[in-house]
């Protein structure tokens, strides 16, 4: 018998592939929710059209749901002085590679918060399920989406957010532990206490009503058992994916995650102006003092962006933003639909939860 909350997602097994901004793709999408799990595409970098185009061609490649993602940040207050001093702070890096930063940080999309017509166009596309990361949008927002019968997600990296998550009705928590790949889901950065999965899931398990879903470090179909076991009705893995041939990821990206250096991630908020996990590069080796003159995420991010791909028109990789995590060494090569069968015969050869 499936849990609760796989009737809830219509899916029949408890794997949440992430959604991953720049790196998934409607290919890994479809192929995840085709094999049985729910494949998640991550809608942050893109505006209302690009977004609405993403889910219409997943649509086509799939019959089965899927979730999409949005970032619900609170949006970034410009400040010109501190943006010129940050990109003074890079302007070395940049002329390392004969560049110039850009003349000004640019904004960024817009965060979910407050945008009307990317609610109006995932009101009209009705995908699945819907996952809010960084935050929650207003509860008119909220009900808006349930009242269209979508189902919604929402990440927690500590004990608040969860019950925030509770309290605004969605349908399951996202349960992040700070071993995870890419940003971390925590609702201001400077509250973050950091908790590893183990004890968070812990906490949200004894605390909370809602179902769980884990996610941070999970490689394996015997730490899908795992988690479960501890009772979590799901796991959603990121890192996991990224050497998948459907994801977005370059051909760089994919060398790096198989090298010696895929041992060592850290969380840093220097390439992009909120914390995230990746594969430790000259921004969490040279830049850690200089953390308190950060702007505002997501406008640090562009001249990231710019220094990373200066950098890399070089074929130097020492700022890229290859987001990956504690368990990066263990990820494996394979098609989607082959890594998740795979997940679900490690998992049900494991598991002592009874389905
Ligand atoms: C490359 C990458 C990009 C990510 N982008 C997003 C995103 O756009 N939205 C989101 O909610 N989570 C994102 N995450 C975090 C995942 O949802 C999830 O918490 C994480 O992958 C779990 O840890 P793991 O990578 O060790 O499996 C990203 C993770 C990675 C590795």
């Amino acid at each position: 018998m499936p849990n609760a909350l796989l009737t809830k997602l219509g899916i029949q097994l408890p794997i949440v592939q992430a959604p991953m901004a720049g790196t998934s793709t409607v290919a890994l999408a479809a192929a995840v929710s085709n094999a049985g799990g729910l494949g998640s595409l991550g809608l942050a970098n893109y505006n209302v059209d690009q977004a609405r185009e993403q889910i219409q061609q997943l649509k086509q490649a799939t019959s089965k749901p899927f979730n999409v993602n949005v970032f619900c940040h609170q949006p970034a207050i410009a400040d010109a002085a501190r943006e010129q001093e940050w990109l003074n702070i890079l302007q070395p890096y940049f002329s390392e590679f004969s560049s110039q930063p850009p003349k000004q940080l640019s904004a960024g999309n817009p965060s979910f918060i407050g945008n009307k017509a990317m609610l109006e166009m995932l009101l009209e596309e009705r995908p699945a399920v819907v996952s809010f990361h960084f935050g929650l949008p207003s509860t008119e927002f909220i009900q808006a989406l349930k009242h269209a019968g979508i189902t919604l997600l929402g990440c927690a990296t500590n004990l608040p957010e969860a019950q925030a998550i509770e309290a605004a009705g969605l349908h399951a928590i996202i349960a992040q532990g700070y071993e995870a790949g890419g940003h971390r889901g925590v609702f201001d950065p400077a509250e973050d206490i950091k908790l590893g999965l183990f004890s968070l899931l812990q906490l949200l398990q004894k605390k909370c009503s809602l179902p769980i879903i884990a996610a941070g470090g999970i490689m394996h179909g015997q730490a899908i058992a795992q988690v479960m076991n501890m009772g979590a009705s799901a796991a959603q893995m990121g890192t996991a994916f990224i050497l998948c041939p459907e994801s977005a990821a370059s051909s760089a990206y994919r060398d790096q995650l198989k090298s010696a250096r895929a041992y060592k991630t850290d969380v840093t908020a220097l390439i992009s102006g909120r914390p995230a996990r990746g594969l430790v590069n000259r921004f969490h080796t040279e830049l850690a003092d200089k953390q308190r003159l950060l702007p505002a995420y997501p406008t640090t991010y562009s001249a990231s962006k710019a220094l990373i791909a200066a950098a890399s028109q070089q074929d130097c990789y020492d700022f890229a933003a290859f987001w990956a995590g504690q368990s990066a060494p263990l990820a494996r090569e394979l098609p989607a639909a082959e890594l998740v069968a795979l997940l679900a015969t490690e998992w049900k050869h494991e598991s002592v939860y009874s389905f």
